[in-house]
């Protein structure tokens, strides 16, 4: 019987420890969980989600204090298309954000940071340009593109010195969102250097429509590798979504997976940036408490806890400070999911929106839950305190359960 620890990756000249923590946003995988990662020997994830944000409560930087300033005369506005992003302060903040994490950096271990192509900040290319360049000049080792299609994401950075040394991958959930990706890339040159398939059970958005639970991990990472292995590309692929266990990570190296990418294990660690009280309502779930819902602006399912203070929040959209999801035009769904039920209350004080949510707000103040299937299973990844509250883990802990479990088996905190 083997162990993940019998397997490494190879990715240029690194050879790793096949796991792969994956991004997080709102910095749920925070700089210190990615250390660990690295520090193991495995590949840690930050995310680019909300970075301004996140740099001002790290770092006591004031970016979210002064957009709001500049921007305060249009909060009672609902057309939010002058809020633009200060280029020089996002790639300031992306500086700060990714220098942190890569001066700290120990071990044989690689970071890599997330960047979604659905943080549209009202000017997609020009934002995501800015996010993935400042990333390789502060020294990320990778960027794995995220939530989209990103056809024209390796054209924004082919001029950059490091686009053939940075290591560049991208999650897909389907052949042919990775098809689609690979045709357009091909005018630069470059192939990805790594594939995370992601299937239906992950956190985070899906890239699934409500029928996600028709769809199966182990059959969409083999019909990839079916047509891989046929055009040739020796690209690792590196499953995702569901992956618990040690034993259940070897199932797919076995089978030719390069790696695995693991997340909600990592959610109940000290090193996670969720709060601990939040922590608790992840152990505490139970499977009904976890539902797959389209209250993303973004236009992705997403999986949640139920019972998360951002289901049917009616707060004011708070774009001038935040404003991340703000398309090309300046608009966001839940703008105007918000305007209609003002319109329908008139004079009410607290409405309630049940069809969208202000991700922004409640991402940045941990109140969106989000997590993956497997959530209701932490619970037997952890001991029991006298106060009948769960037991936070380290993030060594987890990662060296999956790296040496065997037999399906999680082991327990001492
Ligand atoms: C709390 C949480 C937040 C997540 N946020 C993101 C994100 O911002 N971007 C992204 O690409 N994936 C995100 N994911 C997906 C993970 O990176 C990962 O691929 C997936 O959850 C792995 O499945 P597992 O959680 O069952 O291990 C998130 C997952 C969780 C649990």
């Amino acid at each position: 019987m083997k162990c993940v620890d019998d397997f490494r990756l190879r990715l240029g000249k690194h050879e790793l420890v096949p796991i792969m923590v994956g991004g997080m946003g709102v910095d749920i995988s925070t700089v210190a969980l990615s250390l660990e990662a690295a520090r193991l020997g495995g590949i840690g994830h930050i995310s680019d989600a909300m970075v301004p944000t996140v740099t001002d409560r790290r770092f006591n930087t004031k970016f979210v204090k002064d957009k709001l300033k500049q921007y305060k005369f249009n909060v009672e506005n609902a057309d939010k298309s002058v809020v633009k992003f200060d280029l020089d302060i996002l790639a300031e903040a992306t500086r700060l954000h990714v220098g942190s994490a890569m001066d700290a950096k120990k071990g044989d271990g690689l970071i890599f940071i997330n960047c979604m192509e659905k943080l549209t900040m009202n000017a997609p290319k020009e934002t995501l340009r800015v996010r993935m360049q400042t990333a390789m000049d502060a020294g990320i080792d990778g960027i794995t593109l995220a939530a989209g299609l990103h056809l024209g994401s390796f054209s924004l950075i082919e001029d950059h010195p490091r686009f053939r040394d940075v290591k560049l991958g991208i999650i897909v959930s389907s052949l042919r969102a990775l098809q689609l990706f690979l045709k357009k890339s091909s005018r630069t040159g470059r192939l990805p250097d790594y594939v995370v398939v992601e299937g239906p059970l992950a956190g985070g958005h899906l890239g699934f429509g409500m029928d996600w639970a028709q769809y199966d991990l182990a059959t969409i990472v083999a019909e990839i590798r079916a047509w891989m292995q046929a055009e040739q590309l020796d690209i690792p692929l590196i499953p995702a979504g569901g992956i618990f266990t040690g034993s259940d990570a070897v199932g797919f190296l076995e089978n030719g997976a390069g790696a695995v990418q693991v997340a909600t294990r990592f959610t109940v660690t000290r090193e996670c940036g969720l709060p601990e009280k939040v922590q608790q309502e992840y152990f505490k779930a139970t499977e009904d408490d976890i539902e797959v819902n389209q209250l993303s602006p973004t236009g992705y399912p997403m999986r949640m806890i139920k019972s998360c203070p951002a289901i049917g929040d009616g707060i004011r959209p708070n774009c001038e400070a935040y404003g991340y999801l703000l398309d090309a035009n300046g608009s966001c769904s839940y703008i105007q999911a918000y305007n209609r039920e003002v319109a329908a209350h008139p004079g009410e004080r607290r409405i309630k929106v049940m069809d969208k949510t202000c991700l922004c707000t409640h991402m940045r103040n941990f109140d969106c839950w989000t997590c993956g299937q497997y959530t209701y299973r932490l619970k037997d990844t952890t001991r029991r305190n006298e106060d009948g509250s769960y037991q936070i883990l380290s993030a060594e802990h987890v990662f060296k359960d999956y790296q040496f479990s065997k037999d399906g088996k999680v082991a327990l905190p001492d």
